[in-house]
């Protein structure tokens, strides 16, 4: 008996305590699963530039046809690029586990639920916090994820972005001392030196909507929870009202 006790105590023991601490998140985004447009421009973003690297296990073409008021006919010749794929097959991906692992030493993760681990700023600072660092293998670097093996997909829209260093001779806060020049040398400010096919602002933008549909495939079911949400209340008012009334006539007897 006092073991099962014990096991129930822990099975109350919440995990949340147990999560690593995330790495700061500079950019934020507040996310709109109402907005279908957006839902619908940055599902486009992530079956052309994601899709060949990261599957969506848990989410189907069809169901996000349906949620996002998408005809079969046009997610079937713009949106799955895979023969082997059909309009009701989950979003896999064609690499194998064992490749991907030989070419970037890490298997992309599948992003299903990714959002619901690491929250809509992580993924939003992630995808905006690429630079060019010669250091790295594939020459770039991340702000969120040091030393990230994945390679920076969207410089094509982006453009070349860099860390923009600037020297001080007092400390400041998060600067580090270079004991060559005696000077106090703080990185972060992101420049795009060399444009890319996308205006600043328009790149923020389509980032933003992918990292919205990233944040609709983590809980299809909240669309259509909020839908419900009103017709829920307005049928709890009016029983209300109903209710009210039945209570009186009840208790009419008693007093
Ligand atoms: C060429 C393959 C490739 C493509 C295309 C690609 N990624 Fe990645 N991605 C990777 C790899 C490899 C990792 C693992 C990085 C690591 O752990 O260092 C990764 C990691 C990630 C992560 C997790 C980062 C973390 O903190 O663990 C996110 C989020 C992500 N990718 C989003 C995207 C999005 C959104 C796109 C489309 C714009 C995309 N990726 C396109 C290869 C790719």
């Amino acid at each position: 008996m006092k073991k099962q006790l014990f096991a129930l105590l822990f099975a109350l023991v919440p995990f949340t305590a147990m999560a690593a601490p995330l790495p700061p998140q500079p950019f934020s985004m507040t996310p709109d699963i109402s907005d279908e447009a957006s839902l619908q421009r940055g599902m486009q973003l992530y079956t052309n530039y994601c899709m060949g690297c990261h599957s969506l296990e848990h989410q189907r073409f069809s169901r996000a046809a349906t949620d996002l008021g998408m005809p079969q006919d046009l997610v079937e010749e713009n949106l799955i690029f895979s023969s082997q794929l059909a309009f009701n097959d989950q979003m896999h991906i064609g690499m194998q586990p064992g490749d991907s692992v030989n070419w970037f030493g890490v298997s992309p993760p599948d992003l299903t639920l990714f959002n619901r681990i690491k929250g809509p700023d992580y993924i939003y600072s992630y995808l905006l916090g690429f630079y060019r660092d010669p250091s790295q293998p594939l020459g770039v670097n991340n702000i969120v994820l040091e030393a990230s093996a994945m390679p920076n997909v969207l410089e094509p829209l982006q453009g070349v972005q860099e860390m923009v260093c600037t020297e001080t001779n007092r400390p400041v806060e998060g600067a580090e001392l270079d004991p060559l020049t005696g000077m106090y040398q703080s990185c972060e400010v992101l420049q795009v030196t060399r444009p890319g096919s996308m205006e600043p602002e328009e790149f923020e933008e389509a980032v933003y909507d992918l990292t919205n549909f990233l944040v609709y495939v983590g809980e299809p079911s909240r669309l259509q929870a909020q839908a419900m949400a009103p017709k829920v209340l307005i049928f709890i008012f009016i029983f209300g009202i109903f209710a009210y009334f039945l209570k009186r006539e009840y208790w009419r007897d008693v007093h």
